[in-house]
């Protein structure tokens, strides 16, 4: 008889559910975009309507979305410094939504399909899409903030998990590990891989580590539309054989957990949390698909959530 696998109920002994349990809190008013920024299609009525943009880009929206990554990549950065004991989410949301309003961009999140706020903020067992609102962040909690801009007529969308103070070890492992997985996701990318060629990468790094791969939430193509037809799970699904090609831009944003994968949806239809109350955690890029040239190890990811020295919050901000 073969070998049988260690259920998971054993590799999970010693995970502790986290405690206690993240609840909804206050939720403050919409935050204004001053007139003279342009707006996202959604912007005033919530409703971004049915994918229809090319899953490449021209030349000039290249330009574009490297400067969107940029400027994401920069808000990310400053986000992660209000990272501290005390801080409400929300104002968290204020000041970020204040910097890229100041930089002449749309905070791509707020009323798109009516989400209330500027930013995500994920903490502990929350997947993704938390609502900015009153909990203060407590010392040994994780908290993903995901930023998206919109500007020159393109979405930069990129989100690190940040560790609050002293974390626990089952923690600092499932952070170090998401954001590893992340990047063997990226590896993966050059035109003619086919799409699943990532989520295996992802999927075969996660299970090295014991780590649940979400499935309800996958990476997305983005563009000129924050999220397009293209489908970029973060689980291998031979389906999944559209051809990568070059000038094709999509996130790749990997949530991976300590325990089940599984989630439900809070009654704000928003908040994405674990069914066991283990946590979360989420790393993602705005990738630009490119022939490898000499140098680029490889790869034919352009990682365009950087900062023009190269800097990203997820390596800044790593332990
Ligand atoms: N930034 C998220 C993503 O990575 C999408 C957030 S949608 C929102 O795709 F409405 F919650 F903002
Ligand atoms: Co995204
Ligand atoms: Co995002």
């Amino acid at each position: 008889m073969a070998k049988r696998k260690r259920s998971r109920g054993a590799l999970l002994e010693g995970v502790p559910v986290s405690e206690p349990p993240v609840r909804p809190g206050l939720v403050g008013p919409r935050r204004v975009v001053p007139r003279h920024i342009q707006r996202p299609v959604y912007a005033r009525t919530g409703d971004p309507g049915p994918p229809i943009s090319a899953p490449v880009r021209t030349p000039d929206e290249v330009v574009a979305m490297r400067r969107a990554g940029q400027l994401a990549a920069e808000v990310l950065l400053f986000a992660g410094k209000l990272v501290k004991p005390g801080i409400h989410t929300d104002q968290i949301d204020a000041r970020v939504h204040e910097k890229i309003v100041r930089r002449g961009a749309y905070p791509s999140p707020l009323n798109y399909r009516g989400f209330p706020k500027s930013v995500c903020t994920s903490v502990n067992e929350v997947i993704c899409h938390g609502i900015p609102d009153s909990r203060p962040l407590a010392d040994g909690d994780i908290i993903n903030i995901d930023v998206t801009v919109y500007i020159d007529g393109v979405h930069g969308d990129t989100s690190v998990t940040f560790e609050v103070g002293e974390v626990d070890e089952h923690s600092q492992m499932l952070v170090r590990e998401t954001r590893n997985a992340m990047y063997a996701g990226i590896q993966a990318v050059r035109p003619g891989a086919p799409v699943h060629a990532i989520g295996r990468a992802i999927e075969r790094h996660a299970q090295a580590h014991q780590l649940g791969v979400v499935r309800d939430f996958i990476g997305h193509g983005v563009g000129t539309e924050f999220h397009s037809s293209l489908q970029i799970p973060h689980y291998y699904d031979r389906r999944h054989a559209t051809l990568l090609a070059d000038a094709m831009t999509f996130t790749i944003e990997p949530m991976l957990t300590l325990g089940t994968p599984d989630m439900y949806l809070w009654d704000d239809e928003w908040t994405a949390v674990t069914t066991d109350q283990r946590r979360s955690a989420q790393f993602e890029h705005t990738l630009l698909c490119v022939y490898a040239d000499q140098g680029a190890a490889g790869s034919g990811a352009e990682i365009l959530t950087r900062t023009p020295a190269g800097e990203g919050a997820a390596e800044v901000y790593a332990r």
